[in-house]
């Protein structure tokens, strides 16, 4: 553990990190979300900063403690989340997108408490931004990560978001696996690299797996600049 925090690989390095779930209204007192815990990006949060970084974390609602060193931006919804990533991916070096954003809010946000009425009830919903998406299209210099939430065909569906959404690795984690996705301290994920690389990753803690992560990245990152 101390040697990795002698090792400021990412040291003038600035680190963009959503996480969490959002949150998207359908009332003034309900809304729709997931159960995302944000462990996983605050975890990377931490190592970051740990490792030298300039961090800073756009955060969905959760019950976890602020990273020291890191600047922290609280948001809601999705496109709230979007709004603020915007503002500052232009600046960074890496953007790591491990929020479970929510892929549908309510159409109409009712502007008093919904009554009961029916004994059925249908809300239509829209799709949000897709935040990772929208990065893809802007990025310039920045190494873009994408997290894949997954309960089937992981490798299949994880290529898929890598090309669809422009990154230049995805992180995919089977969410049904014991120990591996949301609310849990430990997680098993596989890192999927543009060139065809693939990384499965031992199941480990969120902590460890975050310094290995940002290993890979620095890797990727010293081979585009040579
Ligand atoms: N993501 C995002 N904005 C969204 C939805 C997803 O930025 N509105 C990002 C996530 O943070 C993650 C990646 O896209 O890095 C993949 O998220 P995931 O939910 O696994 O994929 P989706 O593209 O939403 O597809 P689906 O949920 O249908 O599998
Ligand atoms: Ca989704």
């Amino acid at each position: 553990y101390f040697q990795r925090q002698k090792e400021r690989c990412l040291e003038g390095k600035k680190v963009l990190i959503t996480a969490g779930p959002t949150r998207e209204k359908l009332d003034p007192v309900r809304y729709i979300s997931n159960f995302s815990s944000g462990k996983m990006g605050y975890s990377l949060a931490e190592a970051a900063a740990s490792l030298g970084a300039d961090v800073t974390l756009i955060s969905g609602p959760v019950h976890l403690h602020t990273p020291v060193n890191v600047r922290m931006i609280q948001v809601e919804s999705a496109a709230e989340m979007l709004d603020e990533t915007l503002k500052h991916f232009d600046n960074v070096d890496i953007a790591i997108m491990t929020a479970a954003v929510a892929d549908y809010r309510p159409i109409d946000v009712a502007s008093k408490k919904l009554k009961k009425k029916d004994a059925n009830l249908s809300i239509q919903l829209e799709r949000t931004e897709d935040i990772l998406y929208e990065l893809g299209k802007r990025k310039k210099h920045q190494y873009l990560v994408g997290f894949a939430a997954e309960t089937d065909q992981l490798e299949e569906n994880a290529k898929k978001k890598l090309y669809k959404k422009n990154a230049d690795c995805i992180i995919a984690n089977d969410v049904l696996e014991p120990g591996a996705g949301f609310g849990t301290d430990t997680n098993v994920v596989t890192l999927f690299k543009r060139s065809g690389e693939k990384i499965p990753f031992p199941k480990m803690e969120k902590t460890d797996l975050s310094y290995r992560i940002f290993e890979q990245i620095n890797k990727e990152i010293r081979e585009e600049n040579d």
